[in-house]
């Protein structure tokens, strides 16, 4: 169960993942179940009111088979009584789509759950601070425990670690929420919350930190993926990039200078680009936008961070072409284009095109690669705006024509056979 305290970690609550091998056991035993199924995130036994009712004695409230309602899918408990949600003061409970198996063996858990003695304030959330960078313990650091009610927060404790970069809080309730925060270097790392499972009065939680550089020589772009999509109409075309890129040394990139800002990575977009909307993280005040380009202040940790960068170009503004730059040097590149009446590609020499099709919609697919910082030219063929706009009406002008033709040859048939008789 260690593994449990496997902790994401957030930095300005950008999730950063640690260790990702969790391993998928099957859950046996009622008791797991709760705890594996996320019950326990959301209820306690004997510990008060979570997000969900506390579940002590709730077999005096339900029978056995309104438990494994409950367990599999309330929405049959709401029809049953008519009444969504079924307690005052609650949400609905969300389905947690156990298995029948699954839902009796919770369902019995819940009947024959007999409390441990009073426990309320017996949790111990502990843990050990890694510097990664020098690799060793970090001594001395403060660390801060935020516990919350639901979304609320509640209050904070102080610790500091070791020699040996331990810290514990303890004395703590179970039926709270708790989040640990902490500075290194300026920078703010934060855990996922964290929350007591009912049999478990122990947390532990190891926590990575890193020095910090201002040099970008372990940062690169693994690859970079373009999605060009007109809508409808054909009067827009919207972009989409997805960066991945790549921090290989053990510190963390806190930015160049640039002018009078320090930013770590930078992407640009076309002058005429409008609703930009850009995902580095979640922190969107992180980002300055100067004239074509974007700049991110966000900190990069070490590890793999992904970046989408999304925004519209008007075709009439454009008149016909546009670019894709690209600031860093990159080896995979895919540029992925809708196939529609206007007829966009990409106009490199010696790039050729695939067709694919993604959920039923037939693209373009262009690989490049062995790229330096690239520039990338996409054009609107203009043959096929002529298809798409004149084409459609031209069958109807040619019959005018036809028509008018027609009538005038007609007249003149007509006064030439008068005038001969
Ligand atoms: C996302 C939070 C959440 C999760 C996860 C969750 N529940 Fe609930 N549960 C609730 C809420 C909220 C209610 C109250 C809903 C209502 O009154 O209609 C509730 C109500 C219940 C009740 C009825 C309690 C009473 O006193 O009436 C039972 C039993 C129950 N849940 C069992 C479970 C089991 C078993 C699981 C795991 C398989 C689970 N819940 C997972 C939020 C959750």
């Amino acid at each position: 169960m260690r593994k449990a305290a496997l902790y994401v970690f957030l930095i300005l609550s950008v999730f950063f993942p640690h260790n990702t091998s969790v391993s998928a056991q099957v859950p046996s035993s009622g008791e797991e179940i709760f705890i594996q199924r996320n019950c326990s995130r959301c209820h306690t036994l004997g510990r008060g009111r979570f997000v969900g009712p506390d579940l002590l004695g709730v077999g005096e409230k339900y029978s056995r088979d309104d438990l494994i309602k409950w367990a599999q899918d309330p929405e049959n408990i709401y029809e049953q009584r008519n009444k969504k949600p079924v307690n005052e003061g609650y949400p609905p409970m969300p389905p947690m789509n156990l298995s029948e198996s699954e839902a009796r063996e919770v369902a019995d858990y819940l009947l024959d759950y007999a409390p441990p003695e009073d426990l309320l304030e017996s949790g111990t959330i502990s843990g050990q601070i890694k510097n990664v960078t020098k690799g060793k313990s970090q001594e001395g650091q403060n660390v801060v425990l935020v516990s919350y009610m639901g979304e609320r927060q509640q209050k904070r404790y102080f610790a500091e670690s070791d020699s040996l970069g331990r810290f514990s809080f303890s004395s703590l309730r179970w039926d709270r929420s708790y989040e640990i925060m902490l500075f290194h270097e300026g920078i703010q790392y934060v855990s996922a919350k964290m929350v007591f499972s009912p049999a478990q009065d122990q947390i532990t939680v190891d926590l990575p930190v890193y020095d910090t550089t201002s040099s970008d020589e372990n940062i690169s772009l693994l690859s970079l993926n373009v999605i060009i999509y007109p809508d409808d109409e054909g009067s827009t075309v919207n972009v989409t990039s997805l960066y991945v890129f790549e921090n290989s040394g053990d510190t963390v990139f806190t930015g160049r200078k640039q002018d009078s800002d320090t930013t770590t990575l930078v992407f640009s977009i076309p002058q005429e680009a409008y609703d930009v909307a850009f995902s580095d993280g979640t922190n969107p005040n992180e980002l300055v936008r100067r004239g074509e380009k974007f700049y991110s202040q966000l900190p990069f940790l070490p590890g793999i961070k992904r970046v989408v960068l999304n925004y519209s170009l008007a075709l009439s503004q454009v008149k016909g072409k546009f670019q894709i730059d690209c600031e860093y040097e990159v080896r995979n590149i895919a540029v992925f284009i809708k196939k529609t009446e206007l007829g966009i590609r990409v106009k490199q020499p010696e790039v050729t095109a695939d067709d694919i099709v993604i959920h039923n919609e037939a693209f373009l697919k262009y690989e490049l690669s062995g790229f330096e910082p690239v520039s990338i030219d996409i054009v609107v063929s203009s043959t096929s705006l002529l298809n798409s706009n004149l084409g459609r009406y031209l069958h109807v002008i040619f019959f005018l024509i036809f028509v008018v033709l027609g009538t005038v040859y007609f007249f003149y048939r007509k006064n030439r056979s008068s005038s001969m008789n």
